[in-house]
């Protein structure tokens, strides 16, 4: 099936603090954000990227994806209010001739191509697959006040990252059905279960951090140096 990719980068990156988008701050010397596409453009698995940006961004994305010859870099296109309306507009763009679709953060530059590789053949044979890693601390569920209601089972538990790879017909219906019900969910994956689909998780890689705070970024750097020896 033809994959296409689209990657949200569409935020503000209000955590992290710093002047602009933080996709477009430096690790090792090039973008986030060129990163995290460089990952797609090198895989032949990959017909077509879609970029999702801020409108005061698109400019900037289209002079990187020149400057970077990110040439499946299909269409650059303007992001909504939410993460989950920039996937909804992104998802729209892909051409019709994709059938597999990838979901991956822009804001986590450090997905290998090897890991992403395991990732699409572990995918294989389900509708819906997404990236996950055990946790490692015990999470508790509280009540407002903070009290303790419930410790949860952590053998279980998955900290769910992307890349998140669906059928297009699927994500796309359950885009515009959560779209029209004003419904949103904190990944892809959670319309789908909204609407009972299966997901399958896959485990992931404990390096595939997302850069959302200052030591996320200083954290990914260490990661790319290690990487380099
Ligand atoms: N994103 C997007 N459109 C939005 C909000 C987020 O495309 N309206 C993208 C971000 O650019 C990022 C990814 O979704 O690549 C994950 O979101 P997050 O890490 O929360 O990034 P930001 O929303 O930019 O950061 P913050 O929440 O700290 O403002
Ligand atoms: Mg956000």
């Amino acid at each position: 099936a033809e994959i296409g990719i689209v990657i949200p980068a569409a935020g503000q990156g209000k955590r992290m603090g710093a002047e602009g988008n933080k996709q477009f701050l430096s690790l090792k010397g090039q973008p986030i954000l060129v990163h995290t596409v460089r990952v797609f453009q090198m895989s032949d698995c990959v017909s077509e990227i879609v970029i999702v940006g801020a409108e005061n961004d698109l400019a900037l994305i289209e002079d990187l994806v020149s400057r970077y010859n990110l040439d499946k870099v299909a269409r650059i296109c303007q992001g909504g209010v939410q993460r989950q309306d920039s996937v909804r507009l992104g998802v729209l763009a892909l051409s019709p001739t994709i059938q597999r679709v990838v979901v991956h953060d822009g804001a986590r530059p450090l997905l290998t191509l090897k890991d992403f590789h395991h990732f699409l053949q572990a995918a294989e044979g389900f509708s819906a697959a997404i990236m996950g890693i055990p946790v490692k601390d015990t999470i508790k569920q509280t009540n407002s006040s903070g009290s303790v209601t419930d410790t949860l089972p952590r053998e279980r538990l998955r900290a769910v990252q992307t890349p998140q790879i669906f059928d297009r017909q699927t994500l796309e219906t359950v885009h515009l059905r959560a779209a029209s019900n004003g419904y949103y969910g904190t990944d892809d994956a959670s319309l789908l279960e909204w609407m009972g689909y299966p997901v399958q998780v896959i485990e992931g890689s404990q390096e595939n951090i997302k850069v959302t705070t200052p030591e996320d970024l200083w954290l990914a750097e260490r990661i790319l140096t290690m990487r380099e020896t």
